[in-house]
């Protein structure tokens, strides 16, 4: 199956794992063509946060013939070249780990090879990290990736819209990317700051 112009979602192992789900489900309901890869350790806590059965999930999102998932071993994926046509890849929660590879040009994985061909090539890459506290290490290494123009989201919560559950919390952050990859023209309304006063 030729997938078209897809838009690559990559889960590793930080919490919020429910984030990279919630992503690839929103673009398969846009009718987005998708590519999927976990790292061993975003399996890992896939698992431990309680998410739907991976194995499940892959059979359902893989009934859809617009997404694929590949090993985060397999370098022989198209997106370990630049030459594949990607729309863009969000990193959906991106650990620590993997920003600091990423910063320091390691493609020791197809995570980190496909995120090193989105910025060779000036495509959309876009990380959702999930750390705290953040050290200057940290931070460091996500200042030289903003600086190359890749989008640094931490899903910080949207205090200001009084969010009553983690799973609005999680869906004003799916906008947010949504937003940010250009799937969405701006947040609906009802997640728009509005002066009260
Ligand atoms: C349950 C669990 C939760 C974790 N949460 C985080 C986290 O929030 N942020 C982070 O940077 N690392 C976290 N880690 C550590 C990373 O998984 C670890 O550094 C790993 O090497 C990351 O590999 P990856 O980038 O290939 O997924 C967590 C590990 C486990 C087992």
């Amino acid at each position: 199956m030729e997938l078209d112009n897809p838009i690559i979602v990559a889960v590793t192992g930080a919490s919020g794992v429910v984030l990279g789900y919630k992503t690839v489900q929103a673009l398969l309901e846009k009718n987005e063509d998708v590519i999927f890869i976990c790292s061993s350790s975003g399996r890992m806590v896939w698992k431990d946060e309680q998410l739907p059965s991976f194995g499940e999930t892959i059979e359902k999102w893989d009934s859809s013939g617009k997404f694929k998932m590949y090993s985060n071993g397999d370098f022989y994926s198209p997106i370990a070249s630049g030459s594949y046509k990607t729309k863009a890849m969000i990193i959906v929660p991106t650990s620590m780990n993997t920003v600091s590879a990423i910063s320091n040009g390691i493609t020791d994985n197809l995570i980190k090879r496909a995120a090193d061909v989105m910025i060779k090539e000036n495509r959309e890459l876009i990380l959702v990290p999930r750390e705290t506290p953040l050290s200057a290490l940290h931070l460091n290494n996500m200042a030289k990736l903003a600086n190359l123009g890749v989008k640094i989201l931490p899903p910080n919560p949207p205090y200001y819209l009084f969010p009553k559950t983690i799973d609005d919390i999680n869906d004003y952050m799916i906008k947010k990317i949504m937003v940010a990859i250009g799937i969405l023209k701006q947040l609906p309304d009802n997640y728009v700051y509005k002066d009260n006063k």
